[in-house]
C-alpha cells in the first residue's frame, strides 16, 4: 500500500504513543507492553482464577475487563491487551474445546476431513460479542489520559488462519503439525475452504473489537514458524494477507506476530501488516532490516531473561533499545509470552527501564 495515500497518516496524531508507534509516527519515548501480561505469573490473576475457569473469565466481560485493567495498571505499561483467547471463535464455528489443566487446549473432535470443514459455521460471529463488551469496559476505563498526558492503547486480537487451523486439525498443541500439513498438502479443497472460513470469521470478530474501541489488532500466528518459506507462501500468505487487509480497512493498525520466524520475516511483511512481532532468536536490528524500514517492529526480549539477575536483565533491555536506536516504529515487548513463575517485580523493573532509557 502507498503510505502517502493512507488516510490514517493524515489524520490527527492519536493520543496514545503506542498507537503512534504502530503507525511509525514520532513518539516521546518507546512504548512498552508484554505478551501475556495478564496471566498465571501474577497473584492478582491467580486470585481470580481460584473462582473462575479460564473460559469463564473470557466470557464474563466484568471479570475479563477487570483482569485486563489490573495487569496494565500494576505493570504501568502503555497498552492493554484484552483478556480473551485465540480459540474462542471455535465455539460459534461449531467446534467444542476445553482447557485441560497442565495440557493446554483440547478440541473434542478435531477437523480432519472436507465434510467436517464444510460443516463449520461462519454465521454466528455475534456469539462472540462478550469480547466486544469487555473491550468497551476497558476502553471506557482508560478513556481519560494518564498523568503523563498519554492515552493507554487498547489491543484487540485474533489468531491467524494457519495457527487456528493447526489447533482445529491437531486437536491441541503440536510438535510436528503432521495432521495439519497432511491436509495442507493432500486436500487442497478442504484446506482452502478452511482458510476461507477462518478469514471470514476472524474478520468479523476483529470488526466487532474495533467497533467496541480496540485501537490496534494483533494477529497471532504463533506457530507459523513451523512452515518453510515455500509452504508459508503457497498455503498461508494469500489468506493471511486478506485478513490483514480487511482489518486495516477498519482503520486500525495491525501487528502480525509469530515465533521462530527469522526466515519468514520478509514474507510476513508482504501481508501489509503495520508492525511485525520479532522473537528473541533474531537480533532486533537484523529482524527490522529483514522486514524493511517501511514497517514497525515489536519485541524482542527473551521472556526467560525476566528470571535473570538485575544487571543481566537490564543489559538485555538496553541491548534491545540500542538496536532499535529510537527509530519511529519500535514497540518494546518480549519475543513471546510471560511464563508462569516469572517474578512480577522484574517485569515492573523492565517497564521502568524502558521509560528511563527508551
Ligand atoms: O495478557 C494476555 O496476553 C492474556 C490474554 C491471552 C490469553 N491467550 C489468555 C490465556 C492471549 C493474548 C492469548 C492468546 C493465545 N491463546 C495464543 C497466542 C499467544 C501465544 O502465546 O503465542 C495461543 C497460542 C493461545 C492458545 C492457548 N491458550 C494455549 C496454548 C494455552 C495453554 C498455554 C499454557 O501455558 O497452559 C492457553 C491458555 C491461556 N490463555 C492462559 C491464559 C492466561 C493460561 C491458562 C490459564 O489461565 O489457565
Amino acid at each position: 500500500m502507498n503510505a502517502t495515500l493512507d488516510p490514517r497518516q493524515a489524520a490527527p496524531a492519536h493520543g496514545s504513543r503506542f498507537v503512534r508507534a504502530c503507525l511509525r509516527q514520532p513518539v516521546d519515548r518507546t512504548p512498552v507492553w508484554f505478551l501475556r501480561q495478564a496471566g498465571r505469573y501474577m497473584p492478582e490473576y491467580m486470585a481470580v482464577r481460584k473462582h473462575h475457569s479460564l473460559l469463564d473469565i473470557c466470557r464474563t466481560p466484568e471479570v475479563a475487563s477487570e483482569v485486563t485493567i489490573t495487569a496494565a495498571e500494576r505493570l504501568g505499561v502503555d497498552a492493554a491487551i484484552i483478556f480473551a483467547d485465540l480459540l474462542l471463535p471455535f465455539t460459534p464455528m461449531g467446534l467444542d474445546f476445553e482447557f485441560v489443566a497442565g495440557e493446554g487446549p483440547q478440541v473434542n473432535t478435531p477437523v480432519r476431513s472436507f465434510e467436517h470443514v464444510k460443516a463449520l459455521r461462519t454465521d454466528r460471529i455475534d456469539d462472540l460479542s462478550y469480547v466486544a463488551l469487555s473491550i468497551e469496559k476497558v476502553a471506557k476505563h482508560f478513556a481519560p489520559p494518564r498523568a503523563d498526558g498519554d492515552q493507554l492503547g487498547i489491543i484487540g486480537f485474533c489468531g491467524a488462519p494457519f495457527t487456528l487451523a493447526s489447533y482445529m486439525i491437531e486437536g491441541g498443541s503440536s510438535r510436528n503439525y503432521i495432521e495439519t500439513k497432511k491436509m495442507m498438502y493432500s486436500d487442497g479443497a478442504a484446506w482452502s475452504m478452511l482458510m476461507e472460513k477462518l478469514v471470514t470469521v476472524l474478520t468479523g470478530f476483529a470488526a466487532q473489537q474495533v467497533e467496541a474501541g480496540a485501537d490496534v489488532i494483533q494477529i497471532f500466528d504463533s506457530w507459523a514458524g513451523a512452515l518453510s518459506v515455500t509452504d508459508y507462501r503457497q498455503y498461508c500468505l494469500s489468506w493471511t494477507t486478506q485478513l490483514v487487509e480487511s482489518v486495516r480497512a477498519l482503520g486500525v493498525p495491525v501487528i502480525y506476530f509469530g515465533v521462530d520466524t527469522a526466515s519468514l520475516l520478509p514474507t510476513m511483511r508482504e501481508t501489509g501488516a503495520d508492525v511485525i512481532g520479532l522473537d528473541w532468536r533474531i537480533p532486533l536490528a537484523e529482524g527490522w532490516e529483514a522486514v524493511g524500514s517501511g514497517c514497525g517492529v515489536q519485541g524482542n526480549l527473551d521472556p526467560i531473561a525476566l528470571f535473570a539477575p538485575e544487571d543481566i536483565l537490564r543489559a538485555r533491555v538496553k541491548e534491545v533499545l540500542d538496536a532499535a536506536a529510537k527509530k519511529p516504529g519500535h514497540i518494546f515487548n518480549l519475543g513471546h509470552g510471560i511464563v508462569p513463575g516469572t517474578p512480577v517485580d522484574n517485569v515492573i523493573r523492565v517497564v521502568e527501564w524502558v521509560k528511563e532509557l527508551g
